[in-house]
């Protein structure tokens, strides 16, 4: 188990000096430690208005979040779940994605989706996720040098979700580079309105394999949506369009931060890959350190639907509430040395994937993509090696690297998948 070498910096800085709804925030590298003094002296920290848009309440107990995670009735997510989303005034799709709608129409269009991620789909797609995982892998172990961000982790999510939507694999690289531009953008210059535009041609390209499905239908995603009901009724053009390009958004850029993340990790804890290689912890304890330490989506947004109280300050109806995973994800009331990355930590029950209602419908795959990476390096490389420095993402809502070169020096002795998978 090795310290965070983050966890340097001799004065935290004062939160109120912050602004949260800035992204430029988020690449500060003392970041942990504002997280800590917030949950220390002021877990529920009214955020003042800034030139974004309005006052919000951030919340970075554990605890805290999770009574804002399970109650929709007093914690709503039809106006965006989503920062920027929310101080620009609310989602566009609001009421009609599944994850910024509310029960009841959140429960009804959940239960119509949850079908397409049965257990059975999910193991055949998981199948092809290992497949693609270890032959990137093999390629980048065989090239020597990389870019992992780029040659590995941006491949493998945005083609498993297009494979479960039935997206044609000639317009996967297009959907990559659409969805890199409507979430978080590489550099500080990238502005809202190209994230509105890269959404509204996402929206296009669906609406356009919904109507061929319509015509003739597939085994795929797409064609469950379009010929779906929900509470008896058909879903609209718009509402297939709208879930479609949820799930895009949704899986694509989390799990490819999640895989660079983890690349990073094991450069910057070398013992704890000793440890995975030496078969003194699994995959799947490794794979939910991961996704702690990492916490890809950094916060999630709810708009208070009646006056309430949290953590003793008293919440107006209306009022914007984010919750940050991040900082809940090392809450050391929960977390046994929250501050050590320890591949073997169990129990380790963390927000990365949310909770309640709307927890992760991707959580499963989310978890079998970061699996098939992390097995096929254990099988094939030896020694990880950063050769660069990794670019950060500017987001307020995504936190991970866009870049990371690193050389993979081949394994002396392979390690089956199927051992290093239990
Ligand atoms: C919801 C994180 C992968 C689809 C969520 C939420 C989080 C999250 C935090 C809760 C949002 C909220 O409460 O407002 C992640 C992370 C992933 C990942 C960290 C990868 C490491 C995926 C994948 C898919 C997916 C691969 C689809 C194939 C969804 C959907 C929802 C969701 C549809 C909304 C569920 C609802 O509102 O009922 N995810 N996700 N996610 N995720 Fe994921």
């Amino acid at each position: 188990m090795t310290r965070d070498p983050e966890d340097t910096s001799p004065m935290p800085a004062d939160p109120s000096e912050l602004n949260l709804a800035d992204p430029a925030t988020f690449v500060r590298p003392d970041m942990d430690r504002v997280w800590h003094r917030l949950r220390t002296h002021d877990p529920v920290y009214r955020h003042p208005a800034t030139e974004l848009g309005p006052a919000f309440w951030v919340l970075t107990r554990y605890a805290d979040a999770l009574t804002v995670y399970k109650d929709p009735a007093r914690f709503g997510s039809a106006r965006g779940n989503m920062l920027t989303s929310l101080l620009a005034g609310g989602d566009p799709a609001g009421g009609r994605l599944l994850a910024v709608s509310d029960p009841p129409r959140h429960t009804a269009l959940r239960t119509m989706l949850l079908k397409a991620f049965s257990p059975r789909l999910m193991r055949r797609v998981a199948e092809g996720v290992r497949v693609r995982a270890d032959a990137l892998i093999e390629r980048a172990v065989a090239a020597g040098e990389c870019d992992f961000a780029r040659e590995v982790s941006e491949i493998v999510p945005i083609a498993t979700i297009c494979d479960l939507l039935g997206v044609p694999e000639s317009d996967q690289a297009a959907m990559l580079a659409l969805s890199k531009r409507a979430l978080s953008a590489d550099r500080p210059g990238d502005t809202a309105r190209d994230m509105r535009m890269a959404r509204n041609e996402i929206l296009l390209r669906f609406s356009d394999l919904a109507r061929a499905r319509r015509a003739r239908p597939a085994d795929d995603v797409i064609s469950l949506l379009v010929h779906a009901t929900v509470d008896g009724a058909p879903l609209t053009e718009e509402e297939v369009v709208l879930n479609c390009y949820g799930l895009v958004l949704a899986g694509d850029e989390t799990g490819r931060l999640a895989m660079t993340g983890a690349v990073l990790d094991f450069v910057r804890h070398p013992g704890q890959w000793r440890v995975l290689k030496e078969g003194r912890a699994g995959v799947e304890s490794a794979v939910d350190e991961i996704l702690r330490w990492n916490s890809p989506a950094m916060h999630v947004g709810r708009t208070a639907r009646r006056d309430t109280e949290i953590g003793g300050r008293r919440i107006a109806e209306g009022d914007l509430v984010t919750v940050w995973n991040v900082s809940a994800n090392r809450d050391e009331r929960v977390f046994d040395r929250p501050g050590v990355f320890d591949v073997a930590r169990t129990p380790n029950r963390h927000l990365a994937f949310g909770h309640g209602p709307h927890f992760c419908l991707g959580a499963f795959l989310g978890r079998a993509e970061i699996a098939a990476v992390l097995a096929a390096l254990l099988e094939r490389v030896e020694v990880i090696e950063q050769l660069g420095e990794p670019v950060p993402l500017y987001s307020t809502f995504l936190r991970g690297y866009t870049s990371l070169p690193v050389r993979l020096t081949p394994a002396r002795r392979p390690v089956p998948i199927e051992r290093s998978m239990r």
